[in-house]
This record gives C-alpha cells, sequence and structure tokens, in this order.
C-alpha cells in the first residue's frame, strides 16, 4: 500500500497558485489556480498548446514558475533544496507520453530502475515488486521482453508499472491514452480506475480523448489561454456538454470543445484572430 499522505481532511495534496509561466516574453500559463484533492482524479484538458504539458512540469518541480507557486504535499517546490526534491520524487509517479521506457534495457528492467535507484533493496526483493507491478498492469509475462519487442499499449503499460513501482501517493499522467486504439486506451482507463480505486492514488491526467476523460474523471479542469476556464465536478461537464448552446461565450466555448464540434466560439475565435497573429503562431508551431 501507498504510504499514505499526512494531509488533513478536505486538504489539497497539491496547490498551484497564481502560475505564470512565460517563454520568450510571451504567458504560456497566465495566472493558474487549481488544487487536487486527495484519491481523486483529476482530468486537465484544453486545446492543443493551451499549456497542459508546461502545468504539469510545474506541478512535478521540472519547470520553475516566474510567479505564482506549486505546493506539492505542503511544500513549495521552488524552495525545496535538490535532496528534498530527491525525497518528494519518491512520492510522485509520472507517465508521459510514449511510456518513455528505455529502450536498451528488459522491460523488467525499466520498472526495476526507480526501486534500484531510490532504495536499499537487495535484488531478490526488487525482482518479487517488479513481478507484482507488472502483473498489476497485466504485463507480467513480458518481464523479459525489450521495449522494441512490445507494442504501444503495451509499453504505456510497462511505464505505468514503472510509475508506480516505488507506490507514489500521486501520479501525473500525459495523454495516457493517445495513439492507442479505443479498447487499449479503455483497459488503461480501467487501470488508473483500479489504482486510485484500490490503492487510493491520486491522478492528475492530461487528456484529449474525451471518452476517457469523462470515464476516469471525478473533476476536471479546462484551460484556456493559459488561464483555467473552468474548474468542476465531472457531472457539471456533462450537463454543459448535453446541454444546448447557452449564449454564454464561455459555457459555448467548453461545450464545443467536450463536443469536438467544428463549428462555435473557439472557431469563430480564431477566425477573428489577425493575419500577423496567425503567422506569428505559425511560426510558434514550427519551433
Ligand atoms: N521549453 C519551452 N520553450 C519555449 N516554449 C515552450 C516550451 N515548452 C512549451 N512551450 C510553448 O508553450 C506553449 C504550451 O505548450 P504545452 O506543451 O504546455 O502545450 P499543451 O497544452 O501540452 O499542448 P498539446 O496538447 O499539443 O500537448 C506552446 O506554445 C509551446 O510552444
Ligand atoms: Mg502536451
Amino acid at each position: 500500500m501507498p504510504q499514505r499522505a499526512n494531509i488533513p481532511d478536505g486538504q489539497a495534496i497539491l496547490r498551484v497558485t497564481d502560475l505564470v509561466k512565460r517563454f520568450d516574453g510571451r504567458a504560456v500559463l497566465d495566472g493558474v489556480n487549481l488544487e487536487v484533492r486527495p484519491g481523486e482524479t483529476l482530468v486537465v484538458m484544453g486545446g492543443s498548446g493551451c499549456g497542459k504539458s508546461t502545468l504539469l512540469r510545474h506541478m512535478i518541480g521540472s519547470m520553475r514558475p516566474d510567479e505564482g507557486r506549486v505546493e506539492l504535499f505542503g511544500h513549495d517546490l521552488a524552495e525545496l533544496s535538490e535532496d528534498r526534491m530527491d525525497l518528494l520524487r519518491k512520492r510522485f509517479g509520472i507517465l508521459f507520453q510514449s511510456g518513455a521506457l528505455f529502450n536498451s534495457m528488459t522491460v523488467g528492467d525499466n520498472v526495476a530502475l526507480p526501486l534500484r535507484e531510490h532504495t536499499n533493496l537487495d535484488d531478490d526483493t526488487i525482482d518479487i515488486i517488479v513481478r507484482i507491478k507488472l502483473e498489476l498492469v497485466g504485463l507480467r509475462p513480458a518481464v523479459d521482453r525489450m521495449p522494441a519487442e512490445i507494442s504501444g499499449g503495451m509499453k504505456k503499460r510497462a511505464g505505468l508499472a514503472r510509475a508506480i513501482a516505488l507506490d507514489p501517493e500521486i501520479l501525473f499522467y500525459d495523454e495516457p491514452s493517445a495513439g492507442l486504439d479505443p479498447v487499449t486506451s479503455a483497459e488503461i482507463d480501467q487501470l488508473m480506475m483500479d489504482l486510485s480505486g484500490k490503492l487510493g492514488v491520486t491522478s492528475v491526467v492530461v487528456t484529449h480523448e474525451m471518452d476517457s476523460a469523462f470515464r476516469i474523471a471525478d473533476r476536471m479542469v479546462m484551460l484556456d489561454r493559459g488561464r483555467v476556464l473552468k474548474i468542476a465536478s465531472r457531472s457539471e461537464f456533462e450537463a454543459i456538454r448535453d446541454s444546448a448552446p447557452s449564449g454564454d461565450e464561455t459555457t459555448d466555448l467548453i461545450r464545443q470543445f467536450l463536443r469536438g464540434e467544428s463549428q462555435g466560439p473557439i472557431t469563430r475565435r480564431r477566425q477573428d484572430t489577425g493575419y500577423a497573429e496567425d503567422l506569428l503562431e505559425a511560426a510558434d508551431g514550427e519551433r
């Protein structure tokens, strides 16, 4: 079982306050405020380039805010020494796009890596833990396979086994189902839900896949232009998705996004964007 965070009821496990991040003078995150509650799955949504991955990088302390702060387990990440940050890293797991396995190591060795780096456990114990983690994600038979020999879905699962190797209290996922077929994607969703349901792991999930988002989320947050447009329960977002257009610009923008429609405030805004701005954005995209 994961070591439980020492967090009083109702308090946040992660808190983002007035977070601003600029690249080349442009604010990609422009005053983000949100909190993640113990045990919940928070889904982060928003258009491509709106800053979701950047937000995630701040949450795990791999990027420093220009303004504002990120507190994980009650610690301001910007104020932690590298040693303290290392200790904190043991308490969270990350599953980034493509699983990010080391190709020169077997699946088993990939999962063993954090255990070898962060614990003093002997090889036999590590071997047992690796098999338990692989069993949890349905991949025990693949322990001796090389990453190149397994499918994309299996890589994701192996990445997940590695992310949970140290029994994290919170897991961060960046597009866990991107590029997977619908069934494999549903299987990954089920795994994520099992981890939160059975082990009580808190999750922050960036995803574009709306089916998946509505399956796994307790709460959802929609980012737009570097700000939080709305943060609310899944049922509130479901109500917006399933309602008729409201005439309210923000609600209709969220509705268009959730429904994946080609007409609506998002499209109108793009059309309104000036030609010069458009070219600048295109140039941005090339980088
Ligand atoms: N290290 C960086 N240096 C400069 N610009 C960056 C850097 N990282 C991200 N950006 C820019 O910040 C913006 C947001 O990027 P980010 O990767 O957070 O978007 P995203 O919401 O995750 O998009 P996607 O859905 O396509 O993954 C983009 O315009 C991107 O080009
Ligand atoms: Mg991204």
